[in-house]
Order: C-alpha cells, then sequence, then structure tokens
C-alpha cells in the first residue's frame, strides 16, 4: 500500500486506554469494552532518510517504523510527546501507533487504522496482540465505553456514568509484553485448553452482563462483575501475580472502591478499579501505590483531525498517591 508523501509537517494526537472489562478475549474474536482516556500521545514528524524518533519517553522507534511500514508511508523523522506514562496500563504503546497513524494518514477509516496499528503492533513486538487497545485509541469516544465484538469489529459506544472514577494502580511490577507468556496463553486458549477457555467464556458473558449493569445503573453489579472477572484471570488464565493479588484485594477491602481487578496482558502491569467521586482520594491514600484517575476521551479518529500546534511541554502525568 502506497500513501501519499506527508508534505511539510504533519502531526497526530491519540488517547490511552482502559479496559473496563473482557480480558485476553480480543483475539478469541470475543467482545470488550475499553474507554479511550484523557492521557494523550503527540507527534509531529517531517520526512527524512531514515525512520528517527524523539521522544519524552523512552524507545518507540521500533514501533513509529512498523506502523508507518504498514502504512506505506516513506522515512520519517519523529517528535513524540506524551503524557501516558509507558507501563502505567494504559497502552502508551497503542498511544503512539494510533497517533503516528493519525498523523500520517488522517483520512483513513479508524477501523483499518486500528488494524494497520494492531499489525505494527505484532511486527515491532513479536507479541500477537489483539485489536483491543488500538481499536480503542482510535475510536473510544468521551462519556462512553466501546462494546467493541473483535471478530466483526461491530461496535457500540455505551454510556459511562459520570459518577464512577476510572483509577488504573500501577503495581510496580513492570515488565514488556514480549518477556511474557502472552503468546503462549492465546495458542493454550486457540487449541482449546480447558481452564484457558472456561475464562475466555465467562469473561465474554461477564463482558455482556457489565454492559447491562451500565444501563441500568447498578454499580455493585459492576463491582461483582470485576471481581468475578480478577478470579477468573487469576485462576484459570494465570496471568495475576501474588503483587497484584494483593494490590487487588487491597482495593476491594478500600471504602467508596466498587470493585476491581488485573488490567490489560497482566504479569504484573496495572489494576483497574471503579471508585466513587467523593472516595478518590482516601481511595489513593490507601492503596499506597501510584494512582491514575482518568476520565473517558475521544480516539484519534473521533476528534477533530487537525488538533492543533503541538504541545511544547512534556509533563509527567498526574499521578496521585505516591
Ligand atoms: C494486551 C493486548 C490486547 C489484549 C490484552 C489482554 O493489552 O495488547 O490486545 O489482548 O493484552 O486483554
Amino acid at each position: 500500500m502506497e500513501s501519499r508523501p506527508p508534505e511539510g509537517r504533519w502531526r497526530g494526537r491519540a488517547p490511552g486506554r482502559v479496559n473496563l472489562i473482557g480480558e485476553h478475549v480480543d483475539y478469541m474474536g470475543g467482545v470488550v469494552l475499553p474507554a479511550a482516556v484523557d492521557r494523550h500521545t503527540e507527534v509531529t514528524g517531517t520526512a527524512a532518510s531514515e525512520w528517527a524518533v524523539r521522544s519524552n519517553i523512552q524507545g518507540g522507534l521500533a514501533y513509529v517504523r512498523a506502523v508507518g511500514e504498514e502504512l506505506g508511508a516513506a522515512p520519517q523523522s519523529v517528535d513524540v510527546t506524551s503524557e501516558v506514562p509507558p507501563a502505567a496500563g494504559i497502552s502508551s504503546s497503542a498511544a503512539l501507533l494510533v497517533a503516528v497513524a493519525a498523523g500520517l494518514r488522517p483520512e483513513m477509516d479508524g477501523k483499518l487504522a486500528a488494524l494497520a496499528c494492531q499489525r505494527a503492533e505484532q511486527r515491532a513486538t513479536g507479541v500477537q496482540v489483539g485489536v483491543m487497545d488500538q481499536f480503542a485509541s482510535a475510536l473510544g469516544r468521551r462519556g462512553h465505553a466501546l462494546l467493541l465484538d473483535c471478530t466483526t469489529l461491530e461496535y457500540q459506544a455505551v454510556p459511562f456514568p459520570d459518577e464512577l472514577a476510572i483509577a488504573v494502580i500501577d503495581s510496580g511490577e513492570h515488565r514488556s509484553l514480549a518477556a511474557t507468556p502472552y503468546n503462549e496463553r492465546r495458542r493454550e486458549a486457540e487449541s482449546g485448553d480447558p481452564k484457558r477457555r472456561r475464562h475466555v467464556d465467562s469473561e465474554i458473558a461477564r463482558v455482556h452482563a457489565f454492559v447491562s449493569a451500565l444501563h441500568s445503573r447498578d454499580f455493585d453489579e459492576l463491582g461483582r462483575l470485576l471481581k468475578q472477572s480478577h478470579e477468573s484471570l487469576r485462576d484459570d488464565f494465570e496471568v495475576s501475580t501474588p503483587i497484584v493479588d494483593a494490590l487487588v484485594e487491597k482495593a476491594w477491602a478500600s471504602a467508596g472502591c466498587y470493585g476491581a481487578r488485573i488490567m490489560g496482558a497482566g504479569f504484573g502491569g496495572s489494576v483497574l478499579a471503579l471508585v466513587e467521586h467523593a472516595h478518590t482520594k482516601a481511595f489513593a491514600a490507601s492503596i499506597g501505590r501510584p494512582v491514575l484517575f482518568c476520565v473517558t476521551a475521544d480516539g484519534a479518529y473521533v476528534a477533530p483531525r487537525h488538533q492543533g500546534p503541538p504541545r511544547t511541554h512534556g509533563e509527567a502525568s498526574e499521578f496521585v498517591g505516591l
């Protein structure tokens, strides 16, 4: 695929994401419920003799080159400014990939852009990731989560209640996905291993139940489903760790917390909790780890295409807690 060579300096911007529920089911063709969140990565670039990246966060060249190549773009020199903390669980990689795609190919269909970014991530890392993260970053909607069918790529925006704060807790146990058994879990699930399948099937049922509970504003039910999701990821899919389990249990016991679970690929990483707005400060204090509070945001292929001048500052994201 050949794309027009971008003329002059181009820019793109894309958000990180959370996944409310539907973990380790995207690559199985299941349904997931992610949301784009209000932490963004911005990129600017110009044509260059070879791919180059300057960034306020580490790395990124492999991702930028891979997405550029997926889009058929000639080499670019790219400046990255990100408020999406790396390894904090809100998919800084998807935000970077989608920001570059939105900059290089703003006219592209958002679904096709998400698929190109997924292929780029697979190519850059060797990890056979699903499409959820890139899809949420491209097509998430402010005020909503996205109910995404990963077989058909049909999706629906599901209103997300203002009263609920989305908390992302950094477990401090960081790992690069390539160093985890992600591919192994995927193979096991695909080959029909009964325990892995039990997680996949029960998790898909929980996604639908979660959407119903959002519609009926049954926050206690949301919490119960998060708890069950965690137990299933811990016991059947075996992607949790003792450190993460302890953090999740601490969150469950905190006042104002409806529920919590390990989020994303797992093997360390981050914890998602839904917390009553009135309790966010006390929650962060009781957790004793950095907590990032997020609100939902528009994806890169939803927001206006021309997003003003690039920011000049690269401040760290706002963490509450440590
Ligand atoms: C990572 C992958 C996603 C998804 C999750 C687990 O975030 O990038 O595609 O598989 O893990 O739900």
